[in-house]
C-alpha cells in the first residue's frame, strides 16, 4: 500500500508527536528533519519500534538532509524554538524568522508542490514570512493556529459547564496570541450558543482562559510549551488536506479582503482539501465581532510592518 508524503521540519515536541499521531492515524509516510544530527533518526527508529506493536502502515524515517524529503505532498514547519515561562511567542521572532527563512527555502526547493502548514511561533508572522520566502501562491501556505485556540475554548466550556466535549462547538478566530477572538456567539453546546446559556461574566472568564491556554500550559510545564493539542491540530489539519475534504477548520490563512481585512494572515474558518485553503466562506459576524477581528488583524499587520515584511 502506497501513503502520501508528508515531511515534519523539527523533530521536537510538537514535530515528533505529530509524527506520531500521523502513523497511528495511518495517514502517512512522514520524514523527520532536523539540524540536531541523531535526535530525527532516533525518534524515527523508536516509532518504528512502536510500528511492531500498533502495526501502522506508514513509515517513518528521520534525517538531516532536505534530499530526504522530496516530492512531499505536505510539509509542516515546527522548527524553532518554544516559549519559556514568562516569553510572549513574539519574543521568539527574531531567532525564529532566521529558522523559517532557511527551513522554507530548502523545503520548497525539494518539495515544490507541497501544501505547507506552518506552526512555528509567533504563528501569524511566520506564517506570513514562509509564503513571502516561499514564492508559492497564497493557498498554499497556511498555519496551524485556530484549531488549537478553538479546541481549548471547547475544553474551558466543557469544564466550565460539565456539558460532554462531544456536545461543544467551540470556534476562536484572529491572531494565534492575546490578540486572538474567540467567538461566544459561535461556540455552542447542542446548537444552542454559550451567550443564550451562561451569564456574561462567565462568558468571559472562558473567554480568557482560552486567550491564555497555552500561558497556563507553558506554566505548569516551566520548561517548553504545548505538544499534544498542538499535534493533534496539525493532524486534523494534515488529514483534510490530503483526504481532500473541504472541512471547514480555523486556520491561519492569508486573508485579501474577507472581514474587510487585507494582505495579513490570521485565522479564520477555511475550507482545507487537496492545494491547501479552497476557499474562506465569511461568518455573519456583528459588528462588535468583526471589529475585534479587525482589531486583531491591525495587531498583526503592526507587526508585520514593524519589521518590514509587507510590500
Ligand atoms: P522543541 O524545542 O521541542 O522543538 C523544536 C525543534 O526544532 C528542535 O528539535 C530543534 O532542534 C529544531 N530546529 C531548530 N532549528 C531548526 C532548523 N533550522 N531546522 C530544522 N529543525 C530545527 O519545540 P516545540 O515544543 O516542538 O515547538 C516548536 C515550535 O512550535 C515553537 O516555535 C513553538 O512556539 C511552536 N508552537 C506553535 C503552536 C501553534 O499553535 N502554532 C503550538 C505549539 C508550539
Ligand atoms: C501554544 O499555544 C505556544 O503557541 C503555543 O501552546
Amino acid at each position: 500500500m502506497t501513503f502520501p508524503k508528508v515531511t515534519v521540519v523539527g523533530a521536537g515536541q510538537v514535530g515528533a508527536t505529530t509524527a506520531e499521531l500521523l502513523l497511528l492515524h495511518g495517514t502517512a509516510d512522514v520524514v523527520m528533519v532536523d539540524v540536531v544530527e541523531g535526535v530525527p533518526q532516533g525518534k524515527a527508529l523508536d516509532l518504528m519500534h512502536l510500528r511492531s506493536i500498533e502495526r501502522f502502515g506508514p513509515s517513518v524515517r528521520g534525517t538531516n538532509d532536505y534530499s530526504d524529503t522530496a516530492g512531499s505532498d505536505v510539509v509542516v514547519i515546527t522548527a524553532g524554538l518554544p516559549r519559556k515561562p514568562g516569553m510572549t511567542r513574539d519574543d521568539l521572532l527574531a531567532a525564529n524568522s532566521d529558522i523559517m527563512r532557511s527551513v522554507i527555502t530548502q523545503a520548497v526547493e525539494a518539495s515544490p508542490e507541497a501544501v505547507f502548514v506552518c506552526v512555528t511561533n509567533p504563528l501569524d508572522i511566520m506564517t506570513y514570512l514562509a509564503w513571502r520566502e516561499s514564492g508559492l501562491p497564497h493557498e498554499r501556505v497556511l498555519g496551524m493556529g485556530g484549531v488549537l485556540d478553538s479546541a481549548r475554548f471547547a475544553f474551558a466550556v466543557a469544564h466550565h459547564t460539565g456539558a460532554p466535549i462531544t456536545e461543544i462547538d467551540a470556534l476562536a478566530m484572529g491572531a494565534h496570541g492575546d490578540a486572538m477572538v474567540p467567538m461566544p456567539r459561535f461556540t455552542t453546546i447542542n446548537d444552542v450558543p454559550i451567550t443564550d446559556l451562561l451569564p456574561a461574566h462567565e462568558v468571559d472568564e472562558l473567554v480568557e482562559r482560552t486567550i491564555h491556554g497555552g500561558a497556563e500550559v507553558v506554566a505548569l510545564l516551566k520548561s517548553g510549551s504545548a505538544f499534544y493539542a498542538p499535534a493533534g491540530s496539525i493532524v486534523a489539519m494534515v488529514r483534510a488536506i490530503l483526504g481532500d475534504t473541504g472541512a471547514l477548520l480555523p486556520s491561519c490563512v492569508r486573508l485579501t479582503g474577507e472581514y474587510g481585512i487585507d494582505d495579513v494572515y490570521l485565522s479564520v474558518p477555511a475550507r482545507l482539501g487537496a492545494g491547501g485553503v479552497q476557499s474562506v466562506p465569511e461568518l455573519p459576524l456583528n459588528d462588535a465581532e468583526l471589529e475585534a477581528l479587525q482589531s486583531s488583524a491591525r495587531t498583526v499587520a503592526a507587526s508585520l510592518d514593524a519589521i518590514g515584511l509587507r510590500a
